[in-house]
């Protein structure tokens, strides 16, 4: 009985030895998975915000590129435009000698344009002044500035009318002048050109002579008309036709004799302008605003052989004061032709 007891004692202590050991070992496992899973778990989420941040940082990175890629497009422009008009950067130093460089041709022109019209010639980094100036352009056609305001010779609205007139046979003007082309057209009011050049394309062997009032506007579209790059045939050679005088209509048309010239045309400013897309926009400042007189008329009637056509706006008081032999125009622009038969 006794040694039977000693094995179950003995049997009992080995017994409370492997389970300690094997809790521990246990523990130890548990222990081991679950920091790693922790660590793991803990890995995971750090990676998720990583890439997104990586992911943010990708994008402003991105879209700070495209911003330097506009400041550099920017910055190249105006370091382009500066260049042009001889601004240079040297060392972040802004040098400003060479703020425009005219050609020879351009001097001599300035200087000859001066001599002749007894202006004063000036260089342009000299000019500070508040006062009506002229400059010559690169193309040697001239410019006339006042503060903000501009004002050059340009063909464009001419060469619409003219497409019209080719594609429909449809001007008021040219209808009504009815040119055979061998005319002395007097043009009382030369303003821009636009209609003197559309009525002289069609004079083969006659001429245009234009008059217009206002000096700068004179001098510009004279020393303009005749360098302008144009690159329409007919227009190059409409412009050899024509004569521009710097004169009042009013007292040139009392100086004239008797039947002078075959078809007089007068366009004076409008009493009710229009200004929506208007060509004669930039004229307006340097403009002659003349009231033309029913006394006038009388005087043009006197002077020319076949006919006097006036353009106004159909609110002008023209209209009343004077009885046309033939009123033409178009009623939605407003602008209308009067016509005069002599013949
Ligand atoms: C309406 S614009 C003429 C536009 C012209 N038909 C054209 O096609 O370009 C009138 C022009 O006549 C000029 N003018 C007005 N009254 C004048 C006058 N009494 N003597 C000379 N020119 C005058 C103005 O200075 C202006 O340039």
């Amino acid at each position: 009985m006794e040694r039977k007891k000693i094995i179950v004692g003995k049997k009992k202590k080995k017994e409370k030895k492997i389970n300690v050991f094997r809790l521990i070992l246990y523990f130890a496992i548990i222990f081991v998975i679950l920091y790693f899973g922790i660590q793991m778990v803990r890995m995971v989420f750090i990676y998720a915000e990583l890439s997104n941040e990586y992911k943010k940082t990708q994008s402003e990175f991105e879209s700070l590129k495209k911003k330097l890629n506009a400041i550099e497009k920017e910055r190249d422009m105006i370091k382009k435009m500066l260049e042009e008009k001889g601004v240079t950067i040297k060392n972040g130093k802004i040098n400003y000698n060479y703020v425009h460089k005219p050609s020879k041709e351009q001097l001599q022109r300035a200087k000859q344009l001066a001599e002749q019209y007894g202006l004063i010639y000036k260089n342009r980094r000299h000019l500070k002044t508040n006062n009506i100036y002229f400059v010559v352009e690169k193309n040697l056609t001239v410019k006339v500035k006042k503060d903000d305001f501009e004002f050059f010779f340009h063909p464009s609205i001419v060469k619409i009318r003219m497409k019209n007139f080719i594609s429909d046979k449809k001007d008021y003007l040219l209808n009504n002048m009815e040119l055979k082309g061998n005319e002395i057209v007097l043009d009382l009011t030369f303003g821009l050109g636009s209609e003197a050049l559309l009525i002289s394309s069609q004079l083969n062997e006659g001429k245009l002579i234009g008059l217009e009032g206002s000096f700068p506007i004179y001098f510009v579209v004279k020393e303009s008309i005749k360098y302008y790059p144009y690159k329409i045939k007919w227009l190059k050679e409409a412009q050899k036709k024509i004569e521009i005088i710097n004169d009042n209509y009013k007292r040139f048309i009392r100086k004239q004799k008797d039947k002078s010239y075959d078809i007089i045309y007068c366009d004076p400013m409008f009493e009710n302008p229009v200004f929506e897309s208007s060509a004669l926009n930039p004229l307006r400042r340097f403009a002659v605003y003349d009231e033309l007189e029913p006394s006038d008329i009388e005087e043009m009637k006197r002077v020319a052989k076949d006919k006097v056509i006036i353009k106004a706006h159909v609110k002008d008081s023209i209209w009343d004061k004077y009885k046309f032999d033939k009123i033409d125009g178009s009623k939605n622009s407003g602008v209308f032709y009067g016509v005069i038969y002599l013949k």
